[in-house]
Formats: C-alpha cells, structure tokens, sequence
C-alpha cells in the first residue's frame, strides 16, 4: 500500500510486531545474547536486534573485508559485522571507556572473534589517524560522540574504497537534528557530506541510520 506518511513505522510498528521481527529474522544466539545484555553501570546504548542484522546483511551484500567501527561499547555491533567478514577479514573498533572496551573484548573472545576485531582504546579523533595504513576499508560504521560525526564522516570518505560503505546511527540525534549548537551542526554535515559524496538514504530507524555507499 502507497504510504506518503514518513510515519508508516510509527503507526504500524507495534511493540509486540517488533518483538515478533526481531525474533524471526534477528534472533539472539549465545554470543549475542551475551553481547547485548550489557552489565549494570555500562548505558544500554548499542543497536537493536534488527539494526545489528541489518549491519551484517550490509557487510555481505558489500563483500566486506575491512571495516572501522568509532564506538564499540561492549561489542554488539561489532560482532554482528565481524561475522560477514571472510577469515581474512579485520574489523578495528575505537572505544574511549576502558570499562566498555575491556567488556567488549571478553564478548568478543566468547564469540570466537577474537582474531577478527581489533578493540582500540582511545578517542576516534586520536586513534584513526594510526588506522589509516589499514585502509582503504569496505565499510565504516560511526556510533560514538555525535560532536564528532562530521570528523568521521571526513576520515571516513577519505579511506573508503569507491562503493564503499560509510554508516552512522543516531542520525536523528534523538530529536534533535534540526535544533542549534555543535551536536546539531556536526550530524548535519555529517548527512550533508554523505549526501554530496555517495549515493544515501536515511533510513527510518528508531533514531534513524544513515548508509552511503561511496561514489567513485
Ligand atoms: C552508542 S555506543 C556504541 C554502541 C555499539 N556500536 C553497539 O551498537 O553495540 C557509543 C560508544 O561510543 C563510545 N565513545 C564516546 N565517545 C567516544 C570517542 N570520542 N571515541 C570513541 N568512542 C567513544 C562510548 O563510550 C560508547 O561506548
């Protein structure tokens, strides 16, 4: 049915029918369930089920070998993409908690992807400059200090390879995107920048998550 309303999910996405796709298409096994029941004085904060799935159907459908993540809290996501990886695939994750990464890196081990992900501890703006060597990367998911979306998103384009993948969640920021002041402005160059460099949507997520897939 032709839907014009940009609030089709809203209406139509009952707590019960999201509880029902979650579980038919995005359902937890050990390592993720582990890996999304974060420990008390850790914030809830990762992706939900379908999100993280969506992550590792992203990373499949661009037959994704290296890919950066700027916010691991304690690895949810980062096990979801790492999964798509082939055996020779990397993953490097930047977290700037010592607490989150430390629990993130024993999720990870439980996952069995310890030799996969990389958990560096340190501020995005800090530690991606030493991961350029790396690149060029497949894809890059941006997840962590919205006041710096618009220095991702640069780092980003910059080491993706043509039809690469730059992804950022919280592309909303809770409301607030068209309010003023340095969060605001950031995530909207952020989109802006995405907008003008590759071919992007922002998709209806709950905060909403934007996929740009880099133009040559
Ligand atoms: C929304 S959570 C990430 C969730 C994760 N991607 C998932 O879905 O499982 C954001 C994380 O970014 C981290 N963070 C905040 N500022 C950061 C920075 N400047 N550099 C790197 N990580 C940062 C926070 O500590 C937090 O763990």
């Amino acid at each position: 049915m032709a839907d014009s309303s940009s609030r089709a999910g809203e209406r139509y996405a009952s707590p019960e029918i999201l509880d029902y796709v979650n579980r038919v298409h995005a359902g937890h096994d050990g390592a993720l369930a582990q890996a999304f029941a974060v420990p008390e004085g850790i914030p809830a904060i990762q992706v939900g089920p379908s999100e993280g799935r969506l992550l590792y159907l992203l990373m499949r459908l661009a037959n994704a070998r290296k890919v950066v993540e700027v916010g691991t809290l304690v690895g949810y996501s980062a096990i979801h993409m790492a999964r798509a990886l082939p055996p020779q695939g990397h993953l490097w994750s930047v977290e700037f908690e010592p607490k989150h990464a430390e629990v993130a890196r024993k999720n990870i081990a439980t996952a069995g992807l310890a030799d996969r992900i990389t958990v560096h501890l340190g501020a995005g703006r800090d530690v991606l400059p030493g991961l350029d060597k790396h690149g060029p990367f497949d894809a890059v998911f941006i997840d962590a200090d919205k006041e710096n979306y618009d220095h991702y998103g640069a780092w980003a384009l910059a080491h993706l390879r043509p039809g690469g993948l730059v992804i950022g969640d919280n592309a909303y920021l809770f409301g607030e995107l068209t309010g003023d002041g340095p969060r605001p402005r950031a995530m909207r160059a952020f989109h802006e920048l995405v907008a003008k460099t590759c071919d992007s949507v922002c998709i209806p997520t709950p905060d909403g998550l934007v996929v740009g897939i880099k133009n040559p």
